[in-house]
């Protein structure tokens, strides 16, 4: 009997490292959201987590990418699989852009620069926010790789032109105007929970963070969290606590219009995306004004509710455009499939936010590492499961809706 118990018994060496020993037990993004929800102070990972009004937006952002089904083709050697694909005259590693989140060390301390990091490492395009808490320099000292920078049309012109002048000035190659956020989108979780940025410490707060001790810890012992690119300007630099519904509506432009887009395109040479485009008219307005790139987006859900899910606008946005544009999309990306399912329907990339937020706020920067070789093996074992050897190959015979 001991012979036999030997021979199938194999202990695997225990690991020391907590953080290890969280990433072996995640085996997907969703994994990563729930170690992440046991880590954050509710009112944290809700902000995170949470989208407008009844969140249905958000969650058709995902399921819209579960309702398409492959259309796979066998025996066609898949010994070699390249999933490298060009942007903007750009190799990316496989074809997936790290959204512009704000805030982003509210997750972790080391915030943008962790995800900046590994955007590099994965070799892939990381976005900035304008609402980030590290700077635009700060950022660029950590990522030699691509970085693009992301904004907001704020009152202030004279800012917008600043911040679009240090990115250039710190070798971001792609710049991204939001377009969905003439007025912020009501996130319920946060109007429940009465969230501020940075957080205010109330009675609620303290409680909350005695229960996520881990999180805490890291929190009070790493520099306050400011909008690191806002700072010294007098337009809410986040070193008081305002909500972020009252930034928006005292900062951002409620007057944006499509003017704008052909004044910022007179102030930026490189590459310019609008993100947030979620009809074809609007998509046919943008490449008449000489955009490079439409982001269809609904803000993760974040903003209108009643939006259409992302999966679905991929195809009538992608031939209305044709080779005007290039068409990247933006919402519901959980796993390397919806990023070949998204690219078999037309877009050059996709982006994703929340799926590294869950990996940073798990596990810090080795959490975001995690999410990024979960999605580029995910890409790369699905176009071998589908039968395709490069992305320029992927076509809508790959694809069919359930
Ligand atoms: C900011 O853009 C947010 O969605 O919270």
């Amino acid at each position: 009997m001991f012979e036999s118990l030997r021979s199938v018994a194999r202990f695997k060496p225990i690991e020391l490292s907590a953080t290890k020993r969280r990433l072996q037990r995640s085996a997907n993004v969703d994994d990563l959201r729930q170690i992440a929800r046991r880590r954050l102070p509710r009112g944290v990972f809700d902000y995170i987590d949470g989208a407008a009004e009844d969140e249905d937006a958000a969650r058709r952002n995902v399921s819209a990418f579960q309702s398409i089904e492959f259309r796979p083709r066998v025996m066609r050697d898949m010994t070699d699989v390249d999933t490298s694909t060009e942007l903007f005259g750009n190799r990316l590693a496989f074809p997936l852009v790290l959204a512009p989140t704000g805030f982003t060390r509210i997750a972790h301390s080391q915030g943008e620069l962790a995800v900046a990091r590994a955007a590099e490492r994965a070799g892939i395009p990381y976005s900035l926010s304008t609402m980030a808490t590290r700077s635009i320099e700060e950022v660029a000292e950590v990522n030699d790789g691509q970085k693009w920078f992301q904004v907001y049309m704020w009152r202030d012109r004279g800012l917008v032109k600043e911040l679009v002048s240090r990115a250039a000035g710190a070798g971001y190659s792609t710049l991204m105007l939001t377009v969905d956020t003439v007025v912020l989108g009501r996130r319920e979780r946060d109007v429940r929970r009465g969230y501020t940025l940075p957080p205010k410490l109330g009675l609620g707060t303290i409680i909350d963070g005695l229960v996520h001790p881990a999180w805490t810890w890291d929190f009070i012992r790493a520099e306050p969290i400011t909008f690191a690119n806002l700072a010294g300007r007098d337009v809410g630099d986040g070193s008081t606590a305002v909500s972020l519904a009252e930034q928006v509506s005292s900062q951002f432009d409620p007057g944006l219009s499509w003017d704008d887009v052909g004044w910022l395109r007179s102030q930026w040479d490189g590459p310019l995306v609008l993100k947030g485009i979620q009809t074809t008219e609007d998509a046919l307005i943008a490449v008449d004004l000489g955009v490079d790139g439409i982001a269809i987006s609904n803000h993760g859900g974040r903003q209108l509710d009643s939006a259409p899910a992302i999966a679905d606008l991929i195809e009538p946005v992608v031939d209305a455009v044709g080779d005007r544009a290039a068409v990247i999309c933006d919402g519901g990306v959980r796993r390397g499939a919806d990023i070949v399912k998204a690219l078999a329907l037309g877009a050059k990339a996709c982006m994703a936010g929340r799926a590294y937020l869950y990996g940073l706020g798990a596990a810090g920067e080795a959490g975001v590492d995690h999410v990024l070789g979960f999605l580029e093996a995910g890409v790369r074992r699905n176009m071998a499961l589908v039968g395709v050897n490069s992305v320029e190959e992927l076509s809508r015979d790959y694809v069919s809706r359930r």
